[in-house]
């Protein structure tokens, strides 16, 4: 099975009875994959002196470990294997950095730092990076451990720059897969090209960069602080206005479901726009952005120091291109959005992801061989 999601129960939903993902695929597995329970991300530097022929044995030590973690087993040189267990759907996604190509070339088009925006409050500590790790799975524990193994192969080769740890809810209380809710309470993936469908192909997968990259997409992360104090002081219908959605079912203030489409033209009675000239939903959608698309997932985190807590947003958007699709819709929002008022970015970093691997291959196989 290529890159798909395989119920390894019974009947009944795969949430009941857990499931694994298979590691194989076109793609790497974990992309199309919905938002994971539970998942951290570690950013790597590359150690001095770690070369192209390096970067390759490291690929093949980490392909060994994302075969075996995924198959619910314990990875060779695991000291602590009775923490490994089978179907909560882990999945490892790995990723390289702008500055890898100095060292092999052929780097994917588009694929640079973001430049910074004007309302951007960047912290090196959560920015760039040569090499991403994100596992994601059902269970916090297995990701927890996974990270551990994958970080502890990587040693000799590269050291943990920054670490992102968040967590989604895709699952109704019918245990149905849902568009989940990021903690502003709004519901936040609905706009999202259907996976599987021609769109989401032409939005996420690479088909005209290097060879090697065929199959693959690039990750922007970005770390958004939100202030949930401000929020909280705002009445309901100016929290939707700020979005253009409703909060209840995250349907188009223009609509009645969640998957309406949005009428831009609409007017209320005094021939204002229904859906604001600066509501996000307008703002960010494709019609107003000259076609283009991004697949987006979230991760809500929150982080406490002593008593205070910080809450916000691990934003991953996938595309083939990140200055042909991320940046320009990234500009206009830094512009204009409603949402600025309560959100910031303190962190920012990209990656090209490779194409998948099949048995008795390994990850970007093809850049590094
Ligand atoms: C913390 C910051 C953000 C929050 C809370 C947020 C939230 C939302 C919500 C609730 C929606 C409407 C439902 C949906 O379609 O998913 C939405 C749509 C969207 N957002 Fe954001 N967003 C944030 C940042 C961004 C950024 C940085 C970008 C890109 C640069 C972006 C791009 C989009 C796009 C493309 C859509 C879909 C528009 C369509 O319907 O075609 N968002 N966002």
């Amino acid at each position: 099975m290529v890159g798909g999601v395989v119920a390894l129960g019974k009947d009944g939903p795969a949430e009941a009875v857990g499931r694994g993902i298979e590691p194989y695929g076109v793609h790497q597995p974990g992309i199309a994959a919905a938002s994971p329970r539970h998942a951290e991300l570690v950013a790597f530097n590359l150690r001095h002196g770690v070369d192209k022929a390096a970067l390759g044995r490291l690929m093949r030590l980490w392909t060994g470990d994302i075969v075996a973690l995924a198959n619910g087993r314990a990875a060779p040189g695991d000291t602590a294997p009775e923490l490994v267990i089978g179907n909560v759907a882990l999945t490892t996604t790995v990723g390289f950095g702008p500055r890898v190509f100095e060292l092999t070339g052929e780097k994917p088009p588009g694929l640079d730092d973001l430049p910074v925006m004007k309302r951007d409050r960047l912290a090196p500590a959560w920015s760039g990076g040569d090499l991403l790790i994100m596992v994601g799975a059902d269970d916090p524990v297995s990701v927890v451990h996974a990270v551990r193994r994958l970080v502890a192969d990587a040693k000799p080769f590269a050291t943990p720059t920054w670490r992102q740890t968040g967590f989604w809810n895709g699952t109704g209380s019918d245990g149905q897969p849902v568009t989940g809710r990021n903690l502003f309470g709004q519901v936040d993936g609905t706009g999202n090209p259907a996976v599987g469908t021609p769109e989401f192909d032409a939005t996420v997968w690479s088909s005209d960069g290097p060879d090697w990259f065929r199959g693959g997409t690039t990750l922007v992360v970005r770390r958004i602080r939100l202030n949930l104090d401000t929020w909280d002081e705002l009445t309901r219908s100016e929290q939707e206005r700020a979005i253009g959605r409703k909060l209840s079912t995250g349907a188009p203030l223009t609509g009645a479901a969640e998957h309406d489409e949005l009428d831009l033209e609409a007017r209320d009675a005094d021939g204002r726009p229904v859906i604001a000239e600066n509501a996000h939903a307008r703002l960010s959608h494709h019609s107003e952005n000259d076609g283009r698309r991004i697949f987006r997932k979230g991760l809500n985190y929150v982080q406490d120091t002593g008593p205070a807590r910080e809450s916000g947003l691990i934003f991953l958007s996938h595309q083939a291109d990140v200055a042909a699709q991320f940046l320009p819709l990234l500009a206009r929002l830094d512009a204009a959005d409603a949402l600025n008022e309560w959100t910031t970015s303190i962190g920012s970093a990209v990656f090209a992801l490779p194409p998948g691997f099949q048995p008795g291959t390994w990850l970007a196989q093809n850049l590094l061989a």
